[in-house]
């Protein structure tokens, strides 16, 4: 099985890139990153690539007065490292119609809760998990899904609980779901490695 490429989009710190890269070295992800792309040039994530030789490259909307330059921005790296998935790790941009189009159902989001639950503009960090402590919820977790024209409102891949605890503050509870996130991202997308993930009628099947 030749390992899937990969490009991750990421905004921020990267701990979901890092530990797709682990899974792929530790052997239980076939999977390559071929390029990382982020909106902000001060993302860890860009220092992370940097470090292990992933050619990382800044994509920022306000540096293009031509839209369609700056989609083109996008999509010429992913055509020259002749990527076949999307991951989007922390990645706080919209994604571009026509991105999310060229790579239909091979975009893949992380989101730190139950969607279709606290997800949406503005849900994003600390919001979600502030509002999951507000609601007084006993459960949240993680969604990994594929990404479409709509907010958080793609076809689900999958999904985990995260028990919420007793005197839970936002960063407790984000520090519990993120240790989730980083396993069951690489589940995920083994998933699509392994060629088992279908999705009909908007809904997402694997095959056993
Ligand atoms: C994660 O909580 C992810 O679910 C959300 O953004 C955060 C990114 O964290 N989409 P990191 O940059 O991967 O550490």
């Amino acid at each position: 099985m030749n390992p899937l490429k990969l490009a991750v989009f990421a905004s921020g710190r990267g701990s979901n890139f890092l530990a797709i890269l682990e899974a792929a070295r530790a052997g239980r992800l076939s999977a390559e990153v071929k390029v990382v792309i982020s909106n902000n040039p001060e993302a860890g994530a860009l220092v992370t690539a940097r470090e292990n030789n992933i050619p990382a490259i800044v994509v920022s909307k306000k540096d293009y007065t031509d839209r369609t330059a700056f989609v083109r921005a996008m999509l010429t790296p992913l055509s020259e490292h002749r990527v076949e998935m999307v991951i989007l790790a922390g990645y706080m941009k919209k994604i571009p119609p026509e991105v999310v189009d060229a790579f239909e159902h091979r975009i893949l989001n992380i989101h730190p809760a139950l969607l279709p639950s606290f997800g949406g503009q503005g849900m994003y960090g600390h919001h979600v998990h502030e509002a999951v402590l507000v609601q007084g919820c006993r459960v949240t977790g993680v969604t990994v899904h594929l990404v479409d024209r709509d907010y958080d409102r793609g076809p689900i891949v999958a999904q985990r609980c995260v028990p919420v605890e007793e005197g839970d503050t936002p960063d407790t509870l984000a520090a519990r779901v993120l240790k989730v996130e980083h396993q069951i991202f690489s589940e995920s997308i083994q998933l699509f490695a392994e060629g088992r993930v279908t999705v009909t009628g908007g809904r997402v099947r694997i095959r056993p």
